[in-house]
């Protein structure tokens, strides 16, 4: 471990897609396992907060950092089993998430075409189980191997292992922040099996004029970058980090009630007599899609991504998405919770 490699009272604003400018204590960039190991072993990490950093595309930093940023530059790309039918491909955790769904469309390989334009590493990516248009990660996760910050030992995650939910995994619970997730292995398709269940994605492909049996992955990935491109901001311009909140899930009875006074409210049955309810709607009926305040607000074309207009602090942010929370509560009686990570 050479003392060049930590950066001191470093800004993370290049490093997170809000640009806020919070200042981090230490960032080191880990480029191999063994490096994170080194750190461990040498007791670099003991004592102090540590917080792992992929494409800083889901965090909101309510302060500036004092401790030990690691930034997550493990790269790599590679078939490790192949039949068939099937292809593994073994990724390293600092891997952009968008550029290795165009890797995989370039090899033929398929099955994250729906995940076209999702900001972020890969290593993030099994965290909250990232998700769009009827495609989850899970769908295509077979394990994931992650060093124990405690141990510095390695350790394997299957997909039962994981706990995956909706934007949600036991990396979000149990073992928060005790593991550094280094790689990730999916089990992708060597046959294309068109995901195109969400109606907008239909409708863009029946306006083509290709015929059905003709319609491909590559297609469905311009198509879904295209609606990403034109309802979601994009954080070169406008920070943000995407949805800032989860899609809440109500019993029945109780969207029975509002949907009474709601008579418009837009809704997706899920099993076991529970109901979605898009939060953006929610959000939107509060009269607060593309409102200005300050430095902040919420995007013209979608409610539930809030955003910093420039200058915006990380304390200003969260004090809009807790006036928002406050007044979905009190007009629906529904509690939001934050999908985004709050650093403290
Ligand atoms: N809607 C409004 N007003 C708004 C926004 C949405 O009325 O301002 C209503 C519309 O009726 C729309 C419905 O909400 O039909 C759903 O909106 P959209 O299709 O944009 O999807 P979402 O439920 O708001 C989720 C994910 C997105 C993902 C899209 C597409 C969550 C929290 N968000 O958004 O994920 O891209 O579906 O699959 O589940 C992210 O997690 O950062 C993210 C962008």
């Amino acid at each position: 471990m050479l003392n060049n490699d930590i950066q001191y009272n470093i800004s993370l604003q290049p490093f997170n897609t809000f640009g806020i400018s919070a200042v981090a204590n230490q960032l080191i960039s880990i480029k191999q396992v063994s490096k994170l190991q080194q750190l461990i072993s040498n007791k670099i990490l003991i004592d102090k907060p540590v917080f792992i950093l992929g494409g800083g595309s889901n965090i909101l930093l309510k302060n500036n950092f004092q401790g030990i940023v690691l930034k997550m530059d493990i790269l790599g790309k590679n078939v490790v089993q192949e039949n068939e039918n099937h292809v593994w491909v073994k990724v390293g955790g600092g891997e952009n998430w968008h550029e290795f769904v165009l890797w995989t469309l370039a090899n033929n390989y398929f099955g994250i075409e729906n995940l076209s334009l999702i900001p972020g590493t890969v290593g993030a990516s099994p965290i909250q189980n990232i998700g769009a248009y009827g495609v989850e990660l899970k769908d295509v996760f077979h394990e994931l191997e992650a060093i124990n910050l405690q141990t510095g030992q390695s350790a394997t995650f299957s997909h039962q292992a994981c706990q995956f939910g909706y934007r949600n995994s036991i990396f979000k619970n149990e073992i928060k922040g005790q593991f550094c997730i280094t790689s990730v292995v999916f089990k992708l398709s060597k046959m294309p099996q068109l995901h195109i269940k969400y109606g907008a994605i239909r409708r863009e492909l029946e306006a083509t004029n290709v015929s059905e049996n003709q319609w491909t992955p590559k297609m469905v990935s311009d198509i879904v970058i295209a609606i990403r491109s034109s309802k979601l901001p994009d954080p070169a311009q406008i920070g943000n980090s995407g949805s800032f909140f989860k899609n809440p899930e109500i019993p029945l009875a109780q969207f029975k009630a509002l949907q009474k006074k709601f008579s418009n409210i837009v809704f997706y049955e899920l099993p076991n007599d529970m109901i979605k309810v898009p939060a953006g709607w929610l959000i939107e009926q509060c009269g607060w899609k593309g409102k200005r305040i300050g430095n902040t607000g919420t995007y013209k074309n979608q409610a539930l991504v809030l955003v910093n207009h420039g200058n915006a602090t990380g304390a200003e942010i969260y004090q809009l998405s807790s006036d928002i929370l406050e007044s979905v509560q009190q007009k629906f009686g529904i509690t939001l919770s934050r999908e985004v990570n709050i650093i403290e």
